[in-house]
């Protein structure tokens, strides 16, 4: 039996591509081979250091890929899970004491026989919610056996407090931040800063910004976002404030802005969205320095877009994003890089 021939695999939101890869680009050991879909698949590397600091991943996995590698084949040849379970639990032991087989038919003989060769060999206990997640699926014809690297997904971050509905994925973030090209600048605002995922992100990708600040009306935000932002250890470096975008703050002059608009049901239902966002724009017209960017992000992009053309700004870039949210249905919001007009 041959050894199988390793790859890594990256998942990313729908239309994160071109960040994904620019971000892959600032490592000289990751070489992409080739694309499927929303993944990225790379040459194998030993040291999964790199991957596991990668910011607009989703997802990482060592994988292998074989007409053969089915259900049945691996069940008969199971040193095969070997390869790729050491990998994995070498040094990080503690971190993995369940595990989860994805595979259709997965409560097949040969399904359950894989399973039990994992509990008795590793010592894991099978579990919905695994620690350890590991996948044999069958892919336009060619299957595919892959075991993720980290028990969290990559997108998860470790100040995070709590998860609440309306945080945005770090993923995200970490893309809006890329865009404002945040290593020319000094200073930078963040508008309706909600759990301060934005200003995390920016800080700890950019530590030469001197100036970090955000905003938010809401009490309860502000004070789950100093939560995180102890967490992360930046209360010295970030600055937050409980203002009303309506009152157009006096806070200075910034190098760079970026924003997750309000919308849907993370809005006060008697607030109007339109005026919500013509006072922001105008806002953003009145502190954004020449040479500056304005990154925004919304589901309700028509709208922001009709308010966008009609002022100071130029757009320059959009990105279209897809992905499912924790009830089940399909988001798709769009990120905008903007510059005042000269
Ligand atoms: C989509 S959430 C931002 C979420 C944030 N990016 C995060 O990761 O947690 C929008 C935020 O806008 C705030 N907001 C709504 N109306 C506002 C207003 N008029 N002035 C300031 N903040 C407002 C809400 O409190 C909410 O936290």
């Amino acid at each position: 039996m041959n050894e199988p021939k390793l790859e890594i695999k990256l998942d990313f939101i729908t239309g994160l591509r071109e960040i994904v890869l620019n971000e892959i680009s600032q490592y000289a050991n990751l070489r992409v081979i080739k694309e499927e879909g929303d993944s990225f698949y790379l040459d194998f590397v030993q040291d999964l250091t790199e991957i596991k600091h990668l910011r607009s991943v989703s997802r990482a996995y060592i994988i292998a890929q074989n007409s053969k590698y089915n259900p049945l084949y691996i069940s008969n040849h199971k040193s095969i899970l070997n390869n790729f379970v050491e990998i994995i639990i070498s040094g990080n032991r503690d971190k993995f004491k369940t595990f989860k087989i994805t595979c259709a038919g997965s409560d097949s003989s040969e399904v359950r026989s894989i399973a039990e060769y994992i509990q008795r060999t590793y010592g894991l206990t099978k579990k919905e919610e695994a620690d350890m997640k590991i996948h044999i699926i069958k892919l336009d014809g060619i299957w595919e056996i892959g075991i993720q690297i980290t028990s969290r997904p990559l997108s998860f971050r470790d100040y995070k407090v709590k998860n609440i509905s309306g945080a945005m994925d770090p993923t995200i973030a970490y893309a809006m931040n890329s865009l404002c090209e945040l290593e020319n600048a000094n200073s930078y605002l963040n508008v309706f800063s909600g759990s301060a995922t934005l200003l995390i992100e920016a800080d700890q990708c950019f530590p030469n910004l001197k100036q970090l600040i955000g905003f938010d009306n809401n009490k309860k935000y502000i004070s789950l976002a100093i939560q995180n932002i102890k967490k992360a250890g930046l209360i010295k470096k970030i600055q937050l404030k409980k203002k009303d975008v309506f009152d157009k703050p006096d806070l200075g002059k910034f190098d760079a802005i970026t924003s997750d608009l309000p919308f849907g049901m993370s809005i006060s239902k008697n607030e109007d969205l339109e005026k919500l966002y013509r006072c922001f724009v105008e806002y953003c017209e009145e502190i954004l320095n020449h040479g500056g960017k304005l990154v925004v992000y919304t589901s309700e992009h028509e709208m922001l877009e009709k308010i966008i053309l009609k002022s100071k700004f130029k757009i320059i870039k959009t990105l279209e994003l897809k992905f499912m949210t924790s009830v089940n249905a399909y988001l798709r919001p769009k990120i905008f890089l903007c510059r005042l007009k000269p």
